[in-house]
């Protein structure tokens, strides 16, 4: 069997075919990044208009790429929430209309599901169960994971999500949006040890996040010292090195407390390679392993919708003739397959 996938939650589009035995055997990713650089963060309805105007010509062309037709899908999945109202409303509506002029079966699909079962993509895919951390610009998330739509949430962030911290701090650095990567590029440079950075909430019990805290102590760092590009990276380094150990911190209390050895990484941050390798440490020293996707299909992608959009679809689970955007869209209410 054989499946679109279409991505159009926030800033990117991004279309796929996935093959049940094959795998993905094309994709196409439009970053939006260009249309909102100069507003500093997703402007939702040029995010709208955008996605109107990429969506169908990128479809043809994956279709051009897997050298298929319409002919040739057994189904089309659209991400249905949570997301931007009106950018979800785009792609929902143009996957809806597809599958019924086509006569294929219509799945919607969970945006965060998608994220988590991008490591499925790889060659070594993790066994049921695990601990996922969803590191994504609007999610941070600890969830056991038993099985597809077997989604148990530990513990998410009661503010910011550490993708969205990173942004944040970024911009207080200067660095464009998303700033994440450009920050975590910076970090390179930076110096271990002159700024030390709090570790929020790792002083309790409890599998929950916060990251706003960590924004405003760069803020104050940064406007108590003398900016020169030094100072830029040094306090870089000390606010990756605090998310990374605070997401560590976490993810190895979740792990024993699970009594699991096996953790995935999901979302924009998991493409993080400090993130990566202290992860691997911490997995390791359990006897256990951490599962990521290829950079790529860390950020918004559509081959991740098309993942999760294909079990669904053997599962015999679809949308009737209706479409609905759900712009919030707890995880966890999901059904099991
Ligand atoms: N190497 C990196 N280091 C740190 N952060 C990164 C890195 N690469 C990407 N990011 C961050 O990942 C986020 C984007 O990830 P993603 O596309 O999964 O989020 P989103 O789709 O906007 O949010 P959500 O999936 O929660 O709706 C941005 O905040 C970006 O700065
Ligand atoms: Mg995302």
């Amino acid at each position: 069997m054989r499946i679109l996938g279409i991505e159009t939650s926030c800033d990117e589009t991004g279309i796929a075919i996935y093959d049940e035995k094959e795998g993905i055997l094309a994709h196409r990713l439009y970053s939006q990044i260009a249309v909102h650089a100069d507003y500093g963060g997703v402007v939702p309805e040029l995010a709208s208009r955008d996605h109107v105007r990429k969506t169908i010509p990128l479809i043809k062309e994956v279709l051009a790429d897997a050298k298929l037709t319409a002919k040739d899908l057994d189904g089309v999945a659209y991400t249905a929430g949570p997301g931007l109202v009106g950018a979800l409303l785009v792609g929902c509506s143009i996957g809806r209309s597809l599958a019924y002029g086509w006569n294929l079966p219509a799945v919607p699909v969970h945006h965060m599901e998608g994220h988590l079962l991008a490591p499925m993509l790889e060659d070594d895919v993790p066994d049921f169960p695990f601990v996922a951390l969803l590191v994504s610009g609007g999610h941070t998330m600890l969830v056991r994971v038993d099985g597809i739509g077997q989604y148990e949430l530990l513990g998410e962030s009661v503010d910011d999500a550490a993708g969205e911290a990173f942004d944040k701090t970024a911009k207080l650095l200067g660095l464009d949006y998303p700033g994440g990567p450009a920050l975590a590029k910076m970090a390179e440079t930076g110096k271990k040890g002159r700024f030390k950075f709090p570790r929020p909430m790792t002083d309790r019990p409890g599998l929950d996040f916060s990251f706003s805290g960590l924004k405003t102590f760069a803020a104050n760092t940064i406007h108590k010292e003398e900016m020169d590009k030094q100072t830029h990276a040094d306090v870089a380094y000390a606010f990756q090195e605090a998310v990374v150990d605070t997401l560590a911190i976490k993810c190895k209390r979740a792990l024993l407390q699970c009594e699991l050895k096996r953790l995935v990484i999901a979302g924009g941050v998991s493409a993080n390679t400090e993130l990566r390798a202290k992860l691997e440490q911490i997995t390791a020293k359990l006897g256990g392993k951490v599962y990521y996707p290829r950079p790529e299909f860390c950020t918004d992608n559509g081959a991740m919708i098309a993942y999760a959009g294909m079990q669904r679809l053997k599962a015999g689970v679809f949308a009737d003739l209706s479409f609905k955007a759900t712009p919030r869209w707890p995880l966890d209410t999901l059904a099991a397959i």
